[in-house]
């Protein structure tokens, strides 16, 4: 039940906590602090106790109560380790679980705090189920919109996917829960991921197991696919998922140049990796190319079927040692053999989450449009409100929502292994309930959105004028599948163009798993104002409702493009065995910018119920005094026992961006300044890249100097003839801008390297 005090709590919680971002990083509790040196001496010491076939046994998963499960060795008192989905939650269709707003619904909070406790609260569920390895954070870039997997990853920008991995990772790490960044590398489909998947005969048969290969050069990989998964190892990362499709004709599970050159060589990764489930397609190849164990049998493969090849000299006996170093290390980082809990996968471990769930899920709601303030309702002239669309309600099937993409009912989540069974879900039309009994508004509903008579009597009910009209609409995806098109479920698009005929004030509400086609309706003069509620989790009625009634100030940005043609992405599904990835570092609004092309809605918008002004940019260099104070501060949060920033000095600041932010409105709000840079020529570029932000909280008037870091990474570009990340000499431009379209750059600046 919503009452007033829960919502001042929550909105007092929401307007303070970036004051205290830093201390709320607060690092592991409760299990043993490991380095991953000390992690590794233990995972030596408990390899040498085993014998050639034990060690052979242990690089394949076997049967047990997880998803996945690593061999027992009960003669040295080892119960086993339970991998389990998913990345939002406790997955695998598991009793008592927090569905928690999706990987591209934090994303679009643009918080990093906000992305912290988040994955603490699923971090503790995890590990109140003993499960030892989380298998998230999902992390392929949203490159093409119609993946179905896209709602499980944190969008279309490597450095803001990069950021969300970061927290992510240590947010369930300091819970002494490993994280394991999926899918590696370049799954940015599912159409031929794996086609003989089904079929033992096909798995085994060289011709039908062969998935598509995603072709790119060097410096994409870079720049764009490899950057997330270096932010997540840099975070201290325990467990990397190898995927499905090929790199450039290889297979990812045994892509020597993917796994033992990029991850293991040069990110200096220390942990372990898995293939994801049925992604492996040899044993030898796979054993030398990088794989560490093959999930969820090793009985085509590896586990018993690579003894042979040890026997015989083909794989040495120390790559089987490495094998196993690598997945016990990541055990023993986190002190899982100290006191960790039973398994028990139906247990209750849900704690208080459901109040960062629902901050969460407001957080990363996002406001497109608002002509005339037409939003938030007010109770003392919008009496009346109507309700539409079967999205506004509960689905006729309960919350499987992982079944069909003929879904009707509010979507907390996508479809697939990401999907998690909610606890409970609370839909908007239960929601709006509640606050139109506290306010003495009155509300009518249609949710059967094919009921043209229902809906067309509506218009003629005593009071519909000037009532305002809320339209939902939702888009479904699911992994296995990619969308057929970017409009939503139900005839979505008619069901608005029919309302809005009618309505004066119509609102819509878009429950998308990502990018959908606004056109149809968009530009409807009586489509007043559009709210993007995305993929909100359980909590999503309640988070809505305080959103249209201006309990919470909607603070969201977009993590993609909104194009106003479908073609104008440049990048889709490829439906041949080869997708190539020509357009390089072009991907989304740099994609967009380098063509001109003008989108609905740019990268990184979204309004608010209040207005912002920036001013006095200031930029400072480190020099070696400040830059030890800079440094340390910088990474005093984030620094863990685990933490694996390379000797490479790529994650030292060397620049601090500092502005002023007010806010000029007369309620509290948040923005969020995104800082895009410029580079000199020789670094090949797009016109600009995001490579920084932060989401401000302030009350009304009240004014905060923000401070972006600029880190030695940031500034470099990947020179493939060097192998190495170069800064290059020359001019630096650096926006602080609202959104990546040109017109909301604030204050501008440079620097010279
Ligand atoms: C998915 C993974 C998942 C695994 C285990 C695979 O189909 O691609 O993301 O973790 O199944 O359920």
């Amino acid at each position: 039940m919503v009452n007033s005090h829960f919502i001042v709590a929550v909105l007092l919680v929401s307007f303070t906590c970036t004051t205290s971002i830093h201390s709320i990083w607060i690092g592991n509790v409760g299990f043993q602090n490991r380095t991953w040196a000390q992690a590794i001496s233990l995972a030596k010491d408990f390899v040498s106790k085993l014998t050639l076939e034990e060690k052979c046994n242990m690089t394949g998963g076997v049967a047990g109560g997880c998803v996945g499960n690593v061999l027992p060795i009960p003669r040295l008192n080892f119960n086993g380790m339970c991998y389990q989905d998913s990345p939002s939650g406790v997955g695998d269709r598991v009793a008592h679980s927090t569905a928690f707003s999706a990987g591209i619904h934090i994303a679009a909070t643009w918080d990093r705090n906000l992305g912290y406790q988040r994955a603490a609260a699923i971090g503790r569920e995890f590990r109140g189920k003993g499960v030892h390895f989380a298998l998230g954070p999902m992390m392929n870039m949203d490159r093409n919109a119609r993946h179905g997997r896209d709602w499980e990853g944190f969008g279309a920008d490597p450095y803001l996917s990069g950021e969300n991995a970061f927290a992510y990772v240590q947010g369930v790490q300091d819970q002494g829960v490993v994280a394991t960044a999926k899918h590696y590398i370049c799954n940015e489909q599912e159409t031929n991921r794996n086609p003989g998947f089904l079929a033992r005969e096909n798995r085994v048969n060289p011709n039908a197991r062969i998935a598509y290969s995603a072709n790119l050069d060097d410096k994409t990989m870079h720049e764009i696919y490899l950057w997330p998964f270096a932010s997540s190892v840099a975070a201290g990362l325990g467990s990397i998922m190898c995927s499905y499709n090929q790199v450039n004709g290889t297979p990812a599970c045994q892509n020597d140049k993917t796994l033992n050159g990029l991850l293991k060589g040069e990110l200096q990764f220390p942990g372990n990796v898995m293939s994801d489930w049925g992604a492996t397609k040899s044993g030898v190849e796979s054993a030398l190319g990088g794989l560490d164990i093959d999930m969820p049998r090793g009985g085509d493969f590896l586990g018993s079927a690579i003894l042979p090849a040890v026997k015989n000299g083909s794989v040495s006996e120390s790559r089987i040692t490495d094998m196993i170093i690598r997945n016990m290390a990541p055990f023993y980082l986190l002190g899982q053999d100290e006191g960790f809990p039973q398994l028990d996968l139906d247990r209750d471990a849900s704690g208080n989450n459901y109040i960062v769930n629902r901050e969460v899920a407001a957080a990363g709601m996002i406001l497109l449009k608002n002509t005339n303030n037409a939003l938030p309702i007010n109770p003392s002239t919008d009496n009346m409100v109507y309700v539409y669309g079967g999205a506004a309600g509960q689905s006729d099937e309960g919350y499987r929502s992982g079944a069909s993409q003929q879904h009707i009912g509010a979507l907390y989540q996508g479809g697939g292994s990401g999907f998690v069974d909610p606890a409970y879900g609370i839909d908007p039309l239960s929601s709006l309930m509640h606050k139109s009994r506290d306010n003495h508004v009155q509300i009518r509903y249609v949710t059967n959105q094919n009921d043209f008579g229902a809906i067309n009597s509506s218009f003629h009910d005593r009071g519909f004028t000037g009532a305002k009209c809320l339209v939902f609409i939702s888009a479904f995806s699911s992994e296995g599948a990619d969308r057929h098109d970017l409009y939503s479920l139900d005839g979505g698009e008619n069901l608005v163009q029919i309302v809005a005929a009618n309505c004066p004030k119509t609102i819509v509400i878009v429950n998308s798993v990502a990018q959908l086609n606004l056109e149809p309706w968009i530009d409807h003069p009586n489509v007043v104002g559009v709210l993007w509620s995305g993929m909100p989790g359980q909590e999503y009625g309640p988070a809505l409702a305080d959103i249209l009634f201006g309990d919470y100030n909607p603070g969201g940005k977009l993590v993609f493009t909104l194009a106003k043609k479908d073609t104008d992405f440049g990048t889709d599904i490829s439906t041949t065995m080869v997708s190539e990835y020509t357009e390089g570092v072009f991907l989304d609004y740099r994609h967009f910018e380098q063509k001109d092309i003008t989108p609905r809605y740019y990268f990184g918008f979204g309004l608010s119920y209040t207005t912002f002004t920036f001013s006095q940019l200031d930029i400072s260099k480190s020099n070696n005094e400040n830059k030890q104070s800079a440094s340390a501060q910088y990474r005093q949060t984030r620094t863990r026992s685990y933490s694996n920033f390379g000797s490479s000095g790529l994650y030292d600041p060397v620049y601090e961006i500092k502005f002023t932010l007010t806010n000029t409105g007369k309620v509290n709000g948040s923005e969020v300044p995104q800082l895009y840079l410029g580079f000199p020529a020789e670094a090949q570029q797009p016109r600009k890249v995001l490579r920084g932000f932060d989401r401000v909280y302030l009350g009304p008037g009240q004014s905060k100097q923000v401070s972006l870091v600029l880190t030695q990474k940031d500034i470099s570009y990947w020179n493939v003839v060097k192998q190495q990340w170069i800064v290059a000499p020359g001019d630096y431009t650096v926006w602080i801008s609202t959104s990546a379209n040109n017109a909301d750059v604030k204050l501008q600046s440079s620097f010279h390297e």
